[in-house]
C-alpha cells in the first residue's frame, strides 16, 4: 500500500486536486465544468486546502472556506472511488480541522450530500435542522446543515 501524505497541496497539485472533484463530484452529479466561483474562493487567501497523497497522487481533498454567513465551512470533499472506506477522508479531515482550530475557530459547518451525512456524524458533526436546495443541473438536492463544535 503507498503511503498516505496529508498537507496543503501545492500550486502544481492544486490541478490535480480539481481534477478529482471535477471527475468524483461534479461528473457524478451529471456536471461537466466545475462553478466558476469555485476558482474564484480556491484562490481566496484565508481558503484552508487540504489533501491525501499516495505517490504524488492525489486520494482524497477537501478546502475550508471562510464563508461570510457560515464561518469555517467545510466544502468539496472528496476521496477517490478506489480508496473510499479507508480511513483517507478521516485523515485529511482531521488535518484541516487541526488548521483551523490552532487558528481559534469554534466550529466547522457544512452542507451534506445525503449519502455522506453518515461520514460527517462519523467525524463528529451534527445535524442543526436547517436545509439547503442544491441545484445542480436538472438535479435538486436537499442538502442538511450539520455542525462540529470544536471545544
Ligand atoms: C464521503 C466521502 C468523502 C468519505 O470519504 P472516505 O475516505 O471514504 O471516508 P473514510 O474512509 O475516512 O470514513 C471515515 C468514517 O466514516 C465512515 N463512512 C465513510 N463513508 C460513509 C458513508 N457514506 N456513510 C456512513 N459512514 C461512512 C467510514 O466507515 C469510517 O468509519 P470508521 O472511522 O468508524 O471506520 C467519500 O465517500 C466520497 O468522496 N463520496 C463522494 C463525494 C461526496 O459525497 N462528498 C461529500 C459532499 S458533501
Amino acid at each position: 500500500m503507498p503511503r498516505l501524505e496529508v498537507r496543503a497541496p501545492t500550486l502544481d497539485e492544486m490541478l490535480a486536486v480539481r481534477e478529482l472533484r471535477l471527475e468524483e463530484l461534479y461528473k457524478p452529479l451529471g456536471l461537466t465544468t466545475p462553478y466558476e466561483s469555485d476558482a474564484l474562493v480556491d484562490a481566496a487567501q484565508d481558503t484552508i486546502h487540504m489533501a491525501g497523497l499516495e505517490d504524488d497522487r492525489v486520494v482524497s481533498t477537501l478546502r475550508v472556506e471562510n464563508h461570510p454567513s457560515f464561518g469555517h465551512y467545510v466544502n468539496l470533499m472528496v476521496t477517490a472511488r478506489d480508496r473510499r472506506r479507508q480511513g483517507l477522508g478521516r485523515k485529511v479531515h482531521d488535518a484541516a480541522e487541526m488548521l483551523v482550530r490552532d487558528a481559534g475557530a469554534s466550529c466547522l459547518t457544512l452542507h451534506a450530500e445525503p449519502e455522506a451525512m453518515g461520514f460527517y456524524e462519523n467525524l463528529g458533526y451534527r445535524e442543526t435542522g436547517s436545509l439547503a436546495v442544491g441545484i445542480i443541473g436538472q438535479v435538486v438536492i436537499l442538502c442538511p446543515k450539520m455542525k462540529k463544535e470544536l471545544a
